[in-house]
């Protein structure tokens, strides 16, 4: 959980926005939720020196990366003391994934360099990106995995982001690093839809340290990143050809964001927290959304998954899509959580039924309290076999999100489940406002597994150091 500077700023970042969005998560009060990473994009690095090492644009970060990286682990965070973390960004090709006002070189041929580097300016994330990289699957599965090695190799705990774009990387991602990006960049609804789509087939691959990315929090855009509709913008868009169309309706951010946390999916604002809405800073700031996202029954399934309906759509020419989702996540002591989706162009009632929630949640007749997660209010008492509803949602990516608990006469039965629950927990479970990341990254080879027999192991060396994740 925290903030990456892509969307907000693309290559324009500088230490000055970087510091002014660390203090905008602590003041705003989201670091105290959560989001305690702030992770610079693309844009930091300008060359390399005679011997190779990276040397970062003094022009944009004129202290340097390791004094900024400093700064960000001083910061205070109310009532948590320093927790404030610190990422970094490369590409596992020959050069970084370029616009028109930067281009950088990649770390191919430069890996454990590199990794030493980004390691010694205190970065606790590092992101490996695939421009000038090669598409062969294996050709970029060992370059990872070399990223992978050496950022163990170095001894500090490192929360490995792999960026390639790809379903493909699902399989062997918990292999590799802490999360992969399933997908080209959810910029808009209609892309963020088809992340969506694509991840409600990647749900078995997702467990503690290890998940399925399918992009970061986008913004409404106003107010936030484009120099041409706000001063204190990063860039400007005709320079940014990457940027057109980076926004979200309100509405539209708010059904990601309940999507992000059922489909456990990592939480990275891509906006400066000084500058959103108050609709925005209600929405990522919602606690008990973002519990949701943290919390996962012990013994799995991690991620959620799409309980009814087919892929969503949306034409961002027209504005107009098709399509409504039913998506449901098992949590701890027996509840679970159920949002609803609606991409069509009207209002429409969601219902689910017990063909709809039973598959997932089982046919036991059991009784939950039922909580509306965005009114945050407790709503009634559902039993099974009962249906679900959520009565008109709005059009054009509207949602809902209602989490489920087992109540008190269940309290049996919500004893036997967490005792079986916990004997099965792989890892350290994360609290809601916890970071999940690193806590269990496998630490095998990427050469001993493939084609679903991945493997993960429990490593007592210095790579298994770096697996831990305060
Ligand atoms: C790719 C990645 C993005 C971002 C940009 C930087 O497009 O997918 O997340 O890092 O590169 O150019």
């Amino acid at each position: 959980m925290g903030y990456c500077s892509w969307n907000d700023c693309a290559s324009e970042v500088t230490e000055e926005r970087i510091k002014r969005v660390t203090r905008a998560l602590i003041d705003s009060g989201l670091a105290a939720k959560g989001y305690r990473r702030v992770n610079v994009d693309e844009g930091w690095l300008a060359s390399r020196d005679a011997n190779g090492n990276m040397v970062a644009d003094r022009t944009k970060f004129p202290s340097g990366m390791r004094a900024l990286g400093e700064w960000v682990h001083a910061q205070v965070v109310p009532g948590h003391g320093r927790v404030m973390k610190y990422g970094l960004y490369t590409s596992r090709g020959t050069c970084q994934c370029s616009t028109m006002k930067y281009q950088g070189p990649g770390s191919a041929g430069f890996v454990r360099q590199d990794a030493a580097w980004m390691a010694a300016a205190g970065a606790d994330f590092v992101k490996e990106d695939s421009c000038c990289g090669s598409q062969t699957h294996d050709v970029a599965f060992r370059q990872f995995a070399e990223m992978r090695d050496a950022l163990n190799a170095t001894g500090r705990q490192i929360f490995f982001a792999l960026c390639g774009w790809n379903t493909w990387y699902a399989e062997r991602g918990a292999s590799l690093g802490n999360s992969w990006r399933i997908a080209v960049d959810g910029t808009n609804w209609a892309t963020l839809s088809g992340c969506v789509n694509r991840n409600a087939q990647l749900g078995r691959f997702a467990r503690p340290g290890a998940w399925n990315d399918p992009d970061l929090l986008q913004g409404t855009g106003v107010g936030s990143n484009d120099r041409a509709t706000n001063p204190n913008g990063c860039f400007v868009a005709r320079e940014i050809p990457q940027s057109r169309d980076w926004y979200l309706t309100e509405v539209q951010a708010r059904a990601q964001f309940a999507l992000w946390a059922v489909m456990s999916s990592p939480l990275l604002i891509s906006a400066d927290p000084s500058q959103i809405g108050a609709g925005l800073l209600e929405t990522w700031g919602n606690e008990e959304v973002i519990a949701v996202n943290q919390q996962f029954r012990p013994g799995g399934p991690y991620q959620g998954s799409r309980l009814l309906g087919g892929d969503l759509f949306w034409d961002p020419e027209l504005q107009r899509g098709g399509g409504t989702n039913v998506w449901g996540k098992m949590l701890p002591n027996g509840g679970w959580t159920v949002v609803f989706v609606n991409n069509g162009p009207n209002a429409t009632t969601i219902h689910c039924d017990i063909g709809c929630y039973g598959p997932v949640v089982g046919e036991e007749r059991r009784s939950y309290s039922v909580r509306d997660l965005f009114a945050r209010k407790t709503i009634g008492t559902f039993s099974v076999p009962q249906t679900l509803v959520a009565k008109a949602v709005a059009p054009s990516g509207g949602s809902a999100m209602l989490r489920l608990e087992l109540v008190t006469d269940d309290m049996v039965s919500r004893r036997s489940l967490r005792s079986e629950a916990f004997s099965r927990l792989p890892c350290k479970t994360a609290s809601p406002t916890g970071d999940w990341g690193g806590l269990c990254r496998a630490t095998e080879s990427a050469s001993s597994g493939g084609g679903g027999r991945t493997k993960t192991r429990k490593s007592k060396s210095k790579r298994g150091k770096a697996a831990r994740q305060s």
